[in-house]
């Protein structure tokens, strides 16, 4: 018994001690070009499949992905976070990304052998040792799923149909910079978000209040990968200057979402809003944020024409304790902490049914 254990403790110190050379004479060939070795690769990618089967949330968790609206804003997000690795739809992927270890799988591939659950566990994971990033913002799980809607599509997209998907509008003039282009590609060059129920509209919002969100985006103190990534390569100026391009376009004088026949639900919208009576413990919303005879602070959003699922998804964060913001946020957080699923659903309503133009 000694004897077996002494010689097992000599072969673990020769073990160390050849595995200390190793990392600190650098004798490992750490070269991408070569590749793995096949049992290697296989090690490593029969790891990944496991580990991706046991962790991904079950199906039941998955939401209902078939809104066009969700799969333009993922495709748009792809566009300018993941296609210079996977390429678009049949497009060669670059040199550059063949030559990693292992190269990115070109994007119908990528997605051909799993369900939506295991790409969402993939997109917001990433995978260790590869290459393939993780997702930029830890707390959010429904700005993730846009991407995975994104995903269930592109296989049976053709490259012209992704490529008019992703396409930024003509912009104005060029007063914006050239970086406008790719914010206009979600928000519009007018800043109305192209009719997507998913994205905010920025004609209504001050200048002040843009830059804040901007670098609260950057710096994480509002969480969402799609916004941080855009954000990421800007600097105080571009903020001031960007946010004073989105300022002065002009709101459109109607309403982007429709009533939607739901009067009751906006009438008991109106009456929290304008602070009810029946519910002393909910702050008056439109004491800071409209409709407005006169806006009482720079870094007071309007609410007025948002769309409706934008603003729910606000509201229910704020709820959740999971929305930061400017360093006016902390105002927000009690406002939203008692309200219910019908109340939150009835406020999103009346301001997305309010006309944008009225506001100063
Ligand atoms: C820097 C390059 C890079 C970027 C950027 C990148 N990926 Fe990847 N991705 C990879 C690599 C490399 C793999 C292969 C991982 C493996 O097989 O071990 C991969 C794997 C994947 C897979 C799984 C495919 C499989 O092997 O079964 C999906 C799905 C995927 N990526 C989607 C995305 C999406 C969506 C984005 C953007 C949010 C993105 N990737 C951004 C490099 C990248
Ligand atoms: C891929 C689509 C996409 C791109 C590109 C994009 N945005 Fe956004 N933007 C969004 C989404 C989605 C949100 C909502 C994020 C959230 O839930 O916080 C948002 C939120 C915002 C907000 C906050 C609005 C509010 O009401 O609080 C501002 C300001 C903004 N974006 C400005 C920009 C600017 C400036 C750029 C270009 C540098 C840009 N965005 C690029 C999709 C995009
Ligand atoms: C004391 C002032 C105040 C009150 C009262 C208030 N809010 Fe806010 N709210 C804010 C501020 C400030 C922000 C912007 C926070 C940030 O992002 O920095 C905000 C943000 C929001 C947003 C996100 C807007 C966007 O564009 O992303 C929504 C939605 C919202 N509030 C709804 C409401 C509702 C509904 C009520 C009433 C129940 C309410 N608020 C009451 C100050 C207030």
């Amino acid at each position: 018994m000694t004897r077996f254990l002494l010689h097992t403790g000599i072969l673990i110190a020769v073990a160390a001690v050849a595995a200390g050379l190793v990392v600190f004479l650098g004798l490992f060939n750490v070269s991408a070009r070569g590749g793995h070795l096949p049992s290697v690769s296989w090690v490593l990618h029969t790891t990944f499949r496991n580990a991706v089967e046991l962790r991904a949330p079950p199906a039941e968790t998955v939401p209902d992905l078939s809104d066009p609206d969700l799969v333009a804003l993922g495709a748009r997000h792809y566009d300018a976070a993941c296609h210079m690795c996977h390429a678009g739809p049949g497009e060669a992927r670059t040199a550059t990304a063949l030559s990693m270890v292992p190269a990115p799988p070109p994007i119908r591939d990528a997605v051909s052998d799993w369900e939506p659950r295991h790409l969402f566990w993939i997109v917001k994971h990433g995978v260790k040792m590869s290459g393939m990033p993780a997702w930029p913002t830890r707390s959010r799980d429904d700005d993730v799923w846009p991407v995975v809607a994104f995903l269930t599509r592109v296989a049976g997209m053709s490259l012209a149909e992704y490529e008019a998907l992703v396409a930024p509008p003509d912009m104005p003039d060029e007063t914006a910079g050239a970086d406008a282009a790719s914010c206009a590609s979600c928000h519009g060059a007018d800043g109305r978000g192209r009719g997507n129920a998913q994205v905010p509209r920025l004609d209504g919002l001050g200048e002040a209040y843009i830059a804040a969100t901007l670098a609260a985006y950057r710096s994480g103190a509002r969480q969402s990968g799609i916004m941080r990534h855009a954000a990421s390569t800007l600097d105080a100026t571009d903020d001031a200057r960007l946010a004073g391009f989105y300022a002065a376009r002009r709101p459109s004088p109607a309403p982007t979402s429709e009533p939607d026949g739901d009067r009751e639900r906006i009438v008991l919208g109106r009456s929290l809003a304008m602070g009810s009576p029946a519910r002393r413990d909910v702050p008056a919303c439109n004491a800071c944020h409209g409709p407005w005879p006169d806006r009482r602070s720079a870094l007071f959003p309007s609410l007025s024409g948002q769309p409706k699922p934008y603003l729910l998804r606000q509201l229910e964060l704020w709820r959740d304790g999971e929305r930061g913001g400017t360093a006016r946020a902390h105002l927000m957080h009690q406002a939203a902490r008692d309200l219910d699923d019908g109340e939150l659903r009835a406020l999103a309503a009346f301001y997305a049914s309010l006309d944008p133009g009225t506001d100063p």
